[in-house]
């Protein structure tokens, strides 16, 4: 791909493009850069009047009703669902915790529910307290040594004592892609719901919740271009009509009496209080700035640059990549040999280039595949191949003040 073609993407990112803006942005599983788009939806937002939704009529009301059910439309479309199907949230960890409180009521003691060894600690430690609540037992998948799961011990142990598998589609550690469509189709024969974390997943893939299969996905805004505090939870319908509600207020009520109260209708049961009105809206712009260029081109460019950044750590002689699982997307995590990951991290950083060091939020997998943690490249649309020259260029300069 030529460099003219890279930078068709970067141009749409003020914060990238700002006079004597020297950073090279490799932090984008953390959180991504925001398009124009999103900081316009934003401002003309609130420059055009902001009200509360689903109350009041006036026209502000009305104007923000719209707008953010319209956003609602847009989420759903772009993850191919329905509108009634799409609950928001504040992002993947508020939307983990209320599937483990609102799915609390059926579990008892002697079922199971499954993680796995990669999960960001939002997916683990809500199941972990889930678990230890209902007396139901936690079980994970292993990982080998290239950090894939171990899917035939997940088959040969997997049984109908597993009421709900909680996964990610994406590894935030070391970017493998988790095969979603056979761990729904092997759990859901056993009769388990199926939750998938997707906050790695959605900037990276094409994805379509039908073709997955699953009962319910997760993923934050501000990991696709959007705003930080606004997230989504899709549900099939039965999913999200057994799911209780596990917070409660305003808006997710039909009828209230000083002793008793019953629940609004989909989605609103499940979304007490004043939503994250410019959140949505914010999400909402971001997705449609993504949809604006042809998927295939897009996806191939993030293709691209990770098989260069891919190719050109493997070939360093000081780098030791962590994990080299077979299928990856977004990121690559590696070590410098001899160097603590966090020193690395304060060098990177002042050769103007933003990584992430540590363990990821993800501990078991770091415990296992990389003991002092490791420092993650993480790609957006906006990279290009001279940031990874760069990133190089910085290894060859670290490794030489080591080497002296
Ligand atoms: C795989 C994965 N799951 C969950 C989360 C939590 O997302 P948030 O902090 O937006 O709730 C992250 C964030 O890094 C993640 O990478």
């Amino acid at each position: 791909m030529t460099s003219a073609k890279q930078h068709i993407y970067r141009r749409y990112f003020p914060s990238l493009n700002r006079e004597n803006q020297q950073l090279t942005y490799l932090d984008s599983a953390a959180s991504t850069q925001v398009p124009e788009a999103v900081l316009n939806a934003i401002q003309n937002y609130y420059q055009h009047g902001h009200g509360n939704v689903h109350r009041a009529s006036h026209q502000f009301a009305r104007q923000a009703t719209n707008a953010f059910e319209s956003a609602r439309k847009t989420i759903a479309e772009f993850i191919g669902s329905k509108a009634d199907n799409i609950i928001w949230t504040s992002g993947t960890t508020q939307g983990c915790n209320m599937l483990a409180n609102g799915l609390a009521y059926s579990l008892t003691e002697g079922d199971e529910i499954w993680v796995s060894e990669l999960e960001h600690h939002s997916n683990l430690v809500p199941w972990q307290q889930l678990a230890a609540r209902t007396r139901a037992t936690l079980k994970c998948i292993p990982i080998l040594n290239n950090g894939d799961i171990d899917i035939d011990n997940f088959k040969e142990h997997f049984s109908e004592k597993c009421k709900i598998l909680a996964i990610s589609h994406v590894s935030n550690s070391i970017g493998a892609l988790l095969p979603i469509p056979e761990l729904v189709r092997h759990a859901q024969q056993y009769g388990a719901k199926v939750i998938v974390d997707g906050a790695q997943a959605i900037a990276h893939l094409d994805v379509n919740v039908e073709r997955l299969g699953c009962d319910y996905y997760l993923f934050s805004g501000h990991k696709v271009y959007g705003p930080t505090g606004i997230g989504v939870l899709y549900g099939k319908t039965e999913a999200l009509e057994a799911l209780q509600p596990s917070i409660f207020g305003g808006e997710m009520i039909s009828q209230v009496s000083c002793e008793t109260s019953t629940w609004n209708r989909l989605p609103y049961r499940l979304e007490a209080g004043t939503p994250n009105i410019v959140g949505a809206i914010g999400l909402a712009a971001a997705l449609k700035f993504l949809k604006q260029f042809p998927l295939k081109e897009r996806l191939n460019h993030e293709r691209s640059l990770l098989n260069y950044a891919l190719k050109k750590l493997r070939e360093h002689p000081k780098v030791e990549l962590i994990g080299t699982p077979m299928m990856r997307v977004g990121l690559i995590s590696f070590v410098l040999k001899g160097i603590h990951p966090q020193d690395a991290a304060t060098l990177f950083d002042q050769y103007n280039i933003a990584l992430r060091c540590g363990h990821h939020c993800a501990m078991p997998l770091s415990k296992k595949l990389a003991k002092q943690g490791s420092i993650r490249l993480s790609l957006g649309l906006y990279n290009t191949q001279q940031e990874i020259d760069k990133l190089i260029e910085a290894i060859d300069n670290i490794m030489e003040l080591f080497d002296e």
